[in-house]
Order: structure tokens, then C-alpha cells, then sequence
């Protein structure tokens, strides 16, 4: 029988990151992160700072500051949780200090306290898309193996800290992404050979279960899971090797859930780095350390793409940090993104018939351009349209059996873009008034999908299929 309801307890909220939305970058003791050195986004190249090239992630949308109200409005839509990020280089502002930054520790303490005021949930990224800039510097960033215990004391810090405010966390963003985006990903500057991608990606995926590990340790009755970019390809033709193309594409990234959800490297692997002449630096005690696997698996979902054998016969598209070939039957958002509902709910079962652990949606949503009306209004219907269709596959998946903890849309408030810093690339029920050249006023606005979502939330999912 099709439910009518999401689950009860169903986890519906928001997601946002340190680097995109607070700000601050050098106050309260913060270090110099990587995102810092990335104004242009993570598709840009990093750039040491100096004055000519200021970042818009420098003030982002002020959250540092003005996190009280954002939190109070997430509250007025009945948020159950909130993704965010702590900015490593909050804590510990190089990477490798002995003792923490308390003026960083309190930062994250008074924005805690605020959510659970509300009964808002924190759900917790260790690390999303930045890193403190002195292990790049110093270490070469996760090229380095002490990084990885510099990892696990940040970890241990914030957990031990933490450990009455949060029982959500996640390790690393899109921990695939950093095949596509080195610098990003795994703090490698310049450019680098596949044999040290790998090898910086093993350094990581070890601190990522050493991070499980502490978590375990130190808050019992904690769940702490793998965040992947949940980067579907469709064979573009049912021809065999266009089949084996797709596979060979999705295992680039259903690697590192593979590792993270079953504690050791695919068989597959062993030819595929035997191929690339990948020799990979792995001790018995990291083999050891990876057998400590996630409790959930989360992702992102925005788009799908295509594989296949001959790329050369077909136009590659560079959409977000991955090349996609594009499928002909798909529409696609502003920046050319594919709008693929049924794609989410082909993922959910794929990833649950794979791991057979809970999932988590942590990040959905569809970036564009909002035009105020004369009367200051925004009346965004292309987004709920794109959030009410993947919604009702999400339902679907949830018939067909997943187990699934909650649903995250990404930037419940505008913020600043991840690949293009760009902030007219607006995600958000909540309008931000801040344009690409950082001017504005900085005031929210409720937009029309914000009474959207409050009453899906309201309703636990009954109305999702009200017209609008
Ligand atoms: C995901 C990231 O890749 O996509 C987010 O985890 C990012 O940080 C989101 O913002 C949307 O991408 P973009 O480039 O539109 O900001």
C-alpha cells in the first residue's frame, strides 16, 4: 500500500557549509583555510592572498554574525536539522597546533545551543570542501601521512566537545570529488599524477574511519556516516560496452562508499590500480583502521549523466566539478545541470541494495536566478517544481522499501556558490540580498517555496503533492 506520509521522526531540513555561508574568514582566531584561497570556486585555481584578491566567501552571507535569525527562521519552517560544516581552520587554525582555538570551539557551542533551542538537530560535516591552508603548506596537504593524525585530534576535539550537542555527523564532502578537484578534495596543489591523488585519497579515507572510530568512542548512541556526490551515469546506449562504460564510471565514485561502508578496498580495485601503475603506500595498520565502517551513507543529488565507450562521439559537458555526457531526454537548469527526479529514486535503491545501511539525502536543490517583483516578492516556482518532483520519488524509494533518515535540501538560504562562487546561483527559501559583486544589504526574505517547504514539513510529507 503507497503511504500517504513520510516516516515518523523523518529528519526534513537544510544544508549549508562553513566556507559558504559564515563569513568571518579572519576573525575569532580562524586560520587561513583552503576555500579562503579559492575565490573563483573550487573550480579555480588557489591563489596565496594578497589584497587584489578578496573573496566573497569573506563575508558570505554574514552567518557568522547573523546566525540567530537564520536559525529562527529554519525554526518557523519546522526544521527537525540542519547541516552545516565546522571550518577546521576555526579550531585548529594551521592544522597542527597542539591545543585548540577556544574562541572557534565557542563559535560552534553558541550556534548549537541555538538549533537545539528549537529543537533543531545539528548534523555535522568535519570537512567540507576546506581544509586550514598551513597543512597544505607544510604537509602537502593529504599527500601527507601525519595529516591523518591531525585529522583524528580535530575529530577527537570536536567530538569530546560536542558530544552532549550532536549525534549526527559526516567525515568528508563528496569525498569522491576530490578525483575531480585535488586541491578541493585532498589539498593538492599544482598539478599531480593519479599515483598521488590515490595516495593522498587512502591518507583520507584512513582519518575518515579513524574519525568513526572516535566517534564511537566518544559519543555513545552517535551515527556518524560517508558523504558521497552521488554522481549517477546512464549508459547513453544499451550497447554492452556503453553498459560497461557506465559501470566502469560509477565505480569511480561508489569506491569510496565501498570502502567507508565495508571497511576495505573493491576487488575490482586491485586491476584498476594495477593498470593506472598505481602503487598505493597502505600499511597493515591502515587495513586495520579502515575496518571501522559508517553507521549511514549520505549524498548529494542533483543531476544525472550519461557514459560511454567512445566519448569521442559525443559532446562532453562540463557540469558542476565532473564531465558528463548528456542525455538526450533531459531538460537542464540555467547552468546546465540535468533535472533527473527519477534518477533520486533509481540512487536510493541502488545505494541501499549495495550498502543495505540507512541513507541520508543531505543535499538536493536547484540552483537559479530570482527576480524580486516590484513588491519585493519571489515567487519561485521552478524550484518548488524541481523539489516537489524529487520529493515524490524520494516518496517512491521510500515504498519501495529504503530506509532513509532524512532529507536535507541544499542552501535553505541562499549562499555562495561552491564551483563558481557565484551568489545568483540561489538555492534557498530564503532570499539573500547580495549579488555577485558583493553588494547589498544582507537582509532575508521569505520566498514563496519557504511556505512550500513549511507545510510539506508541517504535514510530514502529505501534502507534497498540493499544487502550488
Ligand atoms: C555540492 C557541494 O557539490 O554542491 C556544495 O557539497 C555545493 O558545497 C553544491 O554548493 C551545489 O554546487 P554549486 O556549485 O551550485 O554551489
Amino acid at each position: 500500500m503507497v503511504q500517504t506520509s513520510f516516516p515518523e521522526g523523518f529528519l526534513w531540513g537544510g544544508s549549508i557549509a562553513a566556507n559558504q555561508v559564515e563569513g568571518a574568514w579572519n576573525e575569532g582566531g580562524k586560520g587561513v583555510s583552503t576555500s579562503d584561497l579559492q575565490p573563483h570556486g573550487i573550480h579555480g585555481s588557489a591563489s596565496e592572498r594578497d589584497s587584489s584578491n578578496a573573496n566573497i566567501k569573506d563575508i558570505a552571507i554574514d552567518f557568522y554574525h547573523r546566525y540567530p535569525q537564520d536559525i529562527k527562521l529554519f525554526a518557523e519552517m519546522g526544521f527537525k536539522v540542519l547541516r552545516t560544516s565546522i571550518a577546521w581552520a576555526r579550531i585548529f587554525p594551521q592544522g597542527d597546533e597542539k591545543v585548540p582555538n577556544e574562541e572557534g570551539l565557542a563559535f560552534y557551542d553558541r550556534l548549537f545551543d541555538e538549533m537545539t533551542k528549537y529543537g533543531i538537530q545539528p548534523l555535522i560535516t568535519l570537512s567540507h570542501y576546506e581544509m586550514p591552508y598551513g597543512l597544505v603548506k607544510n604537509y602537502d596537504g593529504w599527500a601527507g601521512r601525519q595529516v591523518i593524525d591531525l585529522f583524528e585530534r580535530y575529530a577527537r576535539t570536536v567530538f569530546t566537545r560536542y558530544r552532549h550537542k550532536v549525534k549526527y555527523w559526516l567525515t568528508f564532502n563528496e569525498i569522491n570529488m576530490a578525483l575531480h578537484e585535488p586541491f578541493t578534495g585532498v589539498g593538492l596543489a599544482g598539478e599531480r599524477s593519479q599515483q598521488e591523488i590515490y595516495q593522498a585519497i587512502h591518507h583520507q579515507l584512513v582519518a575518515s574511519a579513524r574519525a568513526v572510530k572516535a566517534c564511537h568512542e566518544i559519543i555513545p548512541g552517535a551515527k556518524i556516516g560517508s558523504m558521497l556526490l552521488g554522481a549517477i551515469r546512464y549508459p547513453i546506449t544499451c550497447k554492452p560496452e556503453d553498459v560497461l562504460a557506465s559501470q566502469r564510471a560509477n565505480r569511480d565514485w561508489l569506491f569510496f562508499g565501498d570502502v567507508q561502508a565495508r571497511g576495505a578496498y573493491p576487488a575490482w580495485s586491485a586491476r584498476f590500480f594495477r593498470e593506472q601503475n598505481i602503487v598505493l603506500n597502505i600499511t597493515d595498520q591502515d587495513y586495520a583502521d579502515l575496518k571501522e565502517t559508517v553507521d549511514f551513507i549520505s549524498f548529494s543529488y542533483y543531476m544525472s549523466g550519461c557514459a560511454a565507450a567512445q566519448t569521442e562521439l559525443y559532446q562532453d559537458e562540463r557540469a558542476n566539478i565532473l564531465s558528463m555526457i548528456p542525455n538526450p531526454h533531459l531538460e537542464s537548469s540555467e547552468w546546465g545541470w540535468q533535472i533527473d527526479p527519477q534518477g533520486l529514486r533509481f540512487l536510493l535503491n541502488e545505494l541501499y541494495d549495495r550498502y543495505q545501511l540507512p541513507l541520508f539525502i543531505v543535499e538536493n536543490g536547484l540552483g537559479a536566478k530570482d527576480t524580486p517583483a516590484d513588491d519585493g516578492t519571489i515567487e519561485d516556482n521552478y524550484r518548488i517544481q524541481y523539489l516537489q518532483a524529487h520529493l515524490q520519488q524520494v516518496r517512491e524509494a521510500l515504498d519501495d522499501g529504503v530506509e532513509l533518515l532524512g532529507y536535507t535540501s541544499w542552501g535553505p538560504i541562499d549562499l555562495v556558490s561552491a564551483g563558481t562562487a557565484q551568489m545568483s546561483k540561489r538555492y534557498g527559501f530564503i532570499y539573500v540580498d547580495r549579488d555577485d559583486a558583493g553588494l547589498g544589504s544582507l537582509e532575508r526574505r521569505r520566498k514563496k517555496s519557504f511556505f512550500w517547504y513549511r507545510d510539506v514539513i508541517q504535514s510530514n510529507g502529505i501534502n507534497l503533492n498540493a499544487s502550488f
